[in-house]
């Protein structure tokens, strides 16, 4: 017999938009809520919102409902973690504490350790190895209410180990709760067998393009354009070849210094550019310009002791912001939504509803998946947190706090808080 799941009596249902696409600029200010609603779900699917006082709890009951009490609850979609390196072997907390002690991401990188060093793990790691840690990984995830992450390759940088990442994103996506969207992100930076040699790794990582499609493998790719890692000539040629052979483009751009990223993501339409804590006016109006999503990563920013991305001037020129982790074992060794909803909040300023629809409708557009999630709409997946306070205020109110209670995922109950 079909699923069919009533979520039922809600304070509040934050159903976010109606619409398919990401909000952009003030819009996202302009979320929607219902109040005291209740939420119906067949199968996978949201077929109904609907005033609690006009159902008949009994009758759905007749009819297969079951029933999740969301009394005194406000109910929101599931979040979407739409930028995060959470695959990876090995850890890096010895340059997180010489970053505290004021040595520099890009110094510790150019000396050897950074990327390189989690990559030597991660080719050293098994398949089973990298699939155990990234179910505890995506469990912990699941918990603060994320319900879709990206995942990227990026610490093999040679085929072998970047397939075998590959491998393992898929894996999860089809045994775990959280849907997993994989990227390749090859050129991650240049390992030390091609340093005198760029040209030979950019060839092999275009190299591989074809067989990840036609492997299904990846449905995006990106690099990391940044001064001393890639150059926007590189960028361009990767992400091109990436995109003639049918895989959607992203871009790590513009984090560490001004480098012209943001105005390549805008000149060949990526779905979305990340970090953007130095980018130029004239690169955002040109995302704007393709309807590039500005995904902006508060976490890394913080871990790397830096000025937060421009969030409210990235609204105000009409720019939907979406709102990731980047969760890797450098630059951001941290998962937590709730931290992130406060450094949002409270150190950039964006609104609740703004951060919401960040992490929502945008965070499905930054993946390109806007029609089938990070709403609650009739016809989109039902994705659907249930958190333990009647208002989304509590998000930002409850600092570095999850409020999230159970999540449904699918129409299934995934996850329920123990306390
Ligand atoms: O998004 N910037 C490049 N890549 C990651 C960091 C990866 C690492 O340090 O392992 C990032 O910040
Ligand atoms: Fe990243």
């Amino acid at each position: 017999m079909e699923n069919k799941l009533l979520i039922y009596n809600a304070a509040e249902v934050v159903t976010v938009t109606e619409g398919v696409k990401a909000l952009c600029g003030s819009d996202m200010n302009d979320i929607t809520v219902r109040e005291k609603a209740s939420v119906l779900v067949e199968g996978e699917v949201i077929v109904d919102v609907v005033s609690t006082a006009d159902i008949d709890v009994e009758a759905l009951k007749k009819e297969g409902y079951d029933v999740l009490d969301a009394t005194g609850c406000s109910v929101t979609p599931g979040f979407i973690d739409s930028h995060t390196h959470f695959l990876f072997g090995g850890y890096r907390e010895n340059e997180y504490d010489m970053r505290l002690k004021g040595r520099s991401y890009m110094d510790i990188m150019n000396a050897g350790g950074g990327i390189a060093a989690t990559v030597d793990a991660t080719r050293a790691a098994t398949e089973e190895e990298l699939y155990r840690i990234g179910t505890h990984r995506l469990d912990s995830m699941l918990s603060m209410g994320v319900t879709t992450a990206e995942g990227k390759s990026g610490y093999g940088l040679n085929e072998e180990t970047e397939m075998k990442q590959l491998k393992v994103l898929n894996r999860l996506n089809k045994d775990h709760a959280v849907d997993v969207v994989p990227t390749f992100m090859g050129p991650h930076a240049l390992p030390p067998e091609y340093k005198d040699n760029r040209e030979g790794f950019m060839a092999e990582m275009i190299d591989m393009l074809p067989a990840i499609k036609e492997q299904n493998l990846a449905e995006f790719a990106d690099i990391f354009c940044e001064d001393k890692v890639f150059t926007v000539e590189e960028s361009r040629a990767f992400l091109t070849a990436a995109q003639k052979v049918g895989l959607k483009a992203k871009m790590h751009a513009d984090e560490i210094v001004t480098f012209g990223g943001s105005e390549l993501a805008g000149e060949i339409g990526t779905i979305s550019a990340d970090h953007l804590l130095k980018a130029s006016d004239e690169g955002l109006q040109a995302m704007k310009k393709a309807g590039t999503v500005a995904t902006i990563l508060p976490l890394t920013a913080f871990s790397l002791s830096e000025p937060f991305a421009r969030a409210r001037y990235m609204m105000e020129q009409g720019l939907a912001v979406a709102l990731a982790t980047d969760f890797n074992p450098g630059s951001c060794f941290c998962e937590s939504f709730p931290l992130l909803i406060a450094l949002a909040t409270n150190k950039m300023h964006m609104t609740i509803e703004e951060t919401i629809a960040a992490i929502t409708i945008n965070g499905a557009a930054a993946i390109d998946r806007a029609d089938k999630l990070g709403s609650i709409t009739v016809g989109k997946q039902a994705d659907l947190l249930i958190h333990e306070f009647p208002s989304y205020k509590f998000m930002a109110y409850h600092i570095a706090m999850s409020t999230v209670k159970k999540v449904v995922k699918k129409g299934k109950l995934v996850y329920e808080r123990s306390f």
